[in-house]
């Protein structure tokens, strides 16, 4: 529920795309939004008010001239108590208007009206050529001038049937980029890379080891520096999540594919989190065919080698970025927490409490330190990934 006791404004314009505003405002609510829509004219071809009514539980507004607001000054009374106001779809029409000033109806009048403190974030969505147009890229780098917060467009398939940049961002990406607009930007100029997930080391083509890692509280530590405004590299094991809005993502398979994905990209890097749950052998007799079972009592025999300590290796280098390891512990946490840390050599280690974190949402968490070490109680994931983030700005500073 990031977006719990946040009041948006959610305007609507005119553009295919208004399908997928439902979707968004569903999202924003998911997360503890207050979603007021305000919808144009033209937004009304494409969905109705009812649509957007029945998901946000609010009437929708779409007349400046409304009698139900009681001094008929909607353009004022909406965005009073609102802490965004977020136009998806944004058409090129609209984009113009906020440009030039231009009030003609209800948002545009609500967009020029709006206090200079309250953000205004925009989603365009229109055609590639409407898109790539000069008079439209002219308008989007003022928009940016001006200290409007431009999200997207995508790249891809058209509903005209055209391909290339003009898409709106998917739903839950925008409720993403809205989420993250809310965080303070307390890693803004940072690099880090997150690892994640499980490693699988292979046995012969179709079998392998694994363990019990989704990925969720890496993908979450990833999703949090981007929204506190670093450039995020997420090299990532396999997975069943979504890349994080804004996030570079590499997909590795083994410790080993691992560890030179990270040694290739350390350099550049202002802090490292190693969240990847990295297996500590590999297969070293492994198959090139798949091995055929034969007699009972004929088992395979499995040899081991060790694998590469990313966490270690990159904790020793000369110009080592800023460490945070995590551990996974199935006893004795604070002690072997805080040995882990020094075995490791990184100034801060996260230390899941209780070992049946792995696929859950939420989590338990201490930090440890060179001054000992601190609890995070129970909380969601991602609550708990801005709360790691907070705390890692806080030492780099
Ligand atoms: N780690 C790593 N490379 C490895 C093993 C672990 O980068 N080959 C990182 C993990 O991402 C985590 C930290 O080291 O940040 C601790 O991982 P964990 O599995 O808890 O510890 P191990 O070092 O493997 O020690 P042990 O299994 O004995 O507890």
């Amino acid at each position: 529920m990031e977006l719990a006791g946040k009041s948006i404004v959610l305007g609507l314009t005119g553009g295919i795309a208004c399908y997928k505003a439902a979707e968004l405002a569903r999202g924003l609510v998911k997360q503890g939004a207050s979603v007021q829509v305000v919808m144009t004219q033209a937004a009304m071809h494409f969905i109705t008010p009812v649509t957007m009514q029945a998901l946000t539980g609010k009437p929708v507004h779409f007349d400046q001239w409304d009698a139900r607001i009681p001094n008929n000054m909607p353009h004022i009374d909406l965005t009073r108590d609102a802490d965004a106001i977020v136009v998806a779809p944004c058409s090129a029409d609209f984009i113009s208007k906020l440009v030039h000033g231009g009030c003609d109806d209800l948002l545009s009048t609500l967009c020029l009206a709006r206090p200079s403190t309250l953000p205004l974030l925009v989603a365009p969505a229109m055609n590639v050529e409407m898109w790539e147009n000069p008079a439209t890229v002219r308008n989007v780098r003022q928009l940016e001038q001006d200290g409007i917060a431009v999200l997207g467009p995508d790249v891809g398939d058209q509903a005209c049937g055209e391909t290339g940049m003009g898409r709106m961002l998917e739903p839950e990406d925008l409720v993403e980029e809205i989420c993250a607009a809310f965080q303070p930007k307390l890693l803004r100029g940072k690099r880090v890379l997150v690892t994640a997930g499980p490693t699988f080391e292979p046995i012969d083509p179709v079998r392998g080891i694994t363990n019990l890692s989704s990925g969720k509280m890496g993908y979450a530590i990833a999703r949090a520096a981007r929204a506190a405004g670093a450039e995020v590299m997420l090299v990532s094991g396999p997975t069943a999540l979504t890349t994080p809005a804004g996030v570079q993502r590499i997909n590795v398979q083994t410790a080993e594919q691992m560890y030179d994905v990270v040694m290739s990209h350390i350099d550049t890097q202002d802090v490292f989190v190693a969240v990847a749950a990295v297996a500590d052998w590999r297969v070293a007799n492994l198959s090139e065919q798949k091995i055929k079972k034969t007699a009972d009592d004929a088992f395979p025999k499995l040899e081991f080698a060790l694998n590469p300590d990313i966490l270690a290796e990159v904790a020793a280098l000369p110009n080592k970025p800023y460490c945070v390891g995590f551990a996974a512990e199935s006893e004795n946490l604070l002690q072997n927490g805080a040995a882990k840390r020094q075995k490791k050599g990184v100034p801060l280690l996260v230390g899941n409490i209780g070992h049946h974190t792995f696929g859950k949402d939420q989590n338990e968490l201490v930090l440890f330190d060179e001054k000992g070490h601190t609890q995070l109680p129970l909380a969601d994931k991602q609550q708990l990934a801005h709360q790691l983030v907070a705390e890692i700005a806080k030492r780099l500073a």
